[in-house]
């Protein structure tokens, strides 16, 4: 049994909770500043609220000013669950709190998905993480994230699910296995960090050109014969997988991570619903990205969209300068360009190269 800090008692990192308690592990789920009315819900019922089930026994559930306690004594690993804007916030309480006991951290899993641009450059989330330890000097025991298809709900549920573990130490990736597996959460290990991470953050984004496809399709209607899209709808997302590969390859990834849980998996799940897909539906039906997100997605953070604005500005000048190649990228340029210039979005069949 060891224990385990969860940062963010959202959707996600509520979810996380459930398959470590099952297993024996002591959880304490710690909530940020927003999460008060969930972590007294969960204090005084044990039942969250948005996932509406009850978190097992082992959880505890503390407020965000207890993060110092919660990482007091043996603690095995870190979870980071907040959204994406939430991790430098998360990145620098851990910092503080590992600084404040004058310890090393301990290992630490991403489960918020995105990426950061800064000075030309692209980097994943553990990065940044990095980053603030070492800014408050702290040794760090290794960040990694989790990868694969994992909705919240059906984690919670204990619907079975394969995920990815990446860390860049083998032998406490070994560990992070061992403590994570459930029976219906069959867990594998990678040493390929950036790839699990850069196929996480970037499969919200090419995810958005298969909604777009099923937008199409509420504006035509179904032909007379029955017929819909869904061969239209395999084509892009064909070549959305094929974009994946060299989107993650340019920021250090490998491409058998593109073609497992973490990329085509997730891709896979991510096309049956959520808020990315949604926003590609809302493109596919003639609507600029500004439009789709006042007219039906006003208080939703679509993470692809966010995405697009904070990386493509980077990636049009890696295009722009050869470091990416365009030809390889035709949707995602047509689609960064979409929603960073507020335009139409098109899916531009003839430019479309689909792999062998
Ligand atoms: N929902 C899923 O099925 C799922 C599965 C795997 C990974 N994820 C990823 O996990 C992350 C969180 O997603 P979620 O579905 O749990 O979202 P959520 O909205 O349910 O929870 C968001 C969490 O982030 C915190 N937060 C929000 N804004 C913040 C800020 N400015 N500063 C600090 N904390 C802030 C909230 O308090 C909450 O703990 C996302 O990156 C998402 O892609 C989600």
């Amino acid at each position: 049994m060891a224990r385990v800090v969860v940062l963010g008692a959202g959707l996600a990192g509520s979810a996380f909770c459930v398959p470590l308690a099952d297993q024996g592990h002591e959880v304490r789920l710690v909530g940020t500043h927003v999460d008060g009315p969930i972590i007294d819900a969960l204090a005084s019922s044990g039942f969250h609220p948005r996932l509406k089930v009850a978190l097992p026994p082992g959880v505890r559930a503390l407020p965000h000013d207890r993060l110092g306690e919660a990482l007091s004594g043996e603690v095995a690993l870190v979870v980071i669950a907040v959204s994406t804007a939430g991790v430098p916030w998360a990145a620098e309480q851990l910092a503080a709190a590992a600084a404040a006991a004058g310890r090393r951290a301990p290992p630490v899993l991403m489960v918020t998905k995105g990426l950061a641009a800064e000075d030309g450059e692209i980097r994943v989330l553990p990065a940044v993480v990095e980053d603030a330890l070492r800014r408050a000097d702290v040794a760090s025991s290794g960040v990694g994230g989790i990868g694969g298809p994992c909705l919240a709900m059906e984690l919670a549920a204990r619907r079975e699910t394969a995920a990815v573990i990446a860390h860049p130490d083998p032998a406490i990736l070994d560990r992070l296995i061992e403590l994570i597996g459930a029976p219906y959460y069959h867990v594998r290990p990678s040493g390929d960090v950036i790839g699990v991470e850069a196929c996480a953050a970037l499969k919200n984004l090419v995810v958005m050109p298969v909604g777009a496809v099923l937008g199409q399709l509420e504006l035509a209607g179904e032909a007379a014969n029955g017929a819909r899209m869904h061969n239209a709808a395999a084509a892009v997302f064909s070549q959305a997988l094929g974009e994946l590969e060299h989107l993650v390859r340019a920021l250090g990834g490998r491409v058998e991570t593109v073609l497992g849980l973490a990329g085509a998996g997730d891709l896979f799940v991510t096309c049956q619903g959520g808020r990315n897909g949604r926003m590609g539906r809302l493109l596919g039906r003639g609507l600029t990205y500004r439009a789709a997100k006042a007219q039906h997605m006003a208080d939703e953070t679509v993470e692809g969209a966010e995405l697009a604005l904070a990386v493509g500005p980077t990636l049009a000048r890696w295009w722009s300068s050869g470091r990416l190649d365009p030809d390889t990228i035709p949707l995602t340029r047509a689609l960064i360009d979409a929603i960073c210039h507020d335009h139409p979005f098109a899916i531009p069949w003839s430019q479309l190269h689909w792999p062998p």
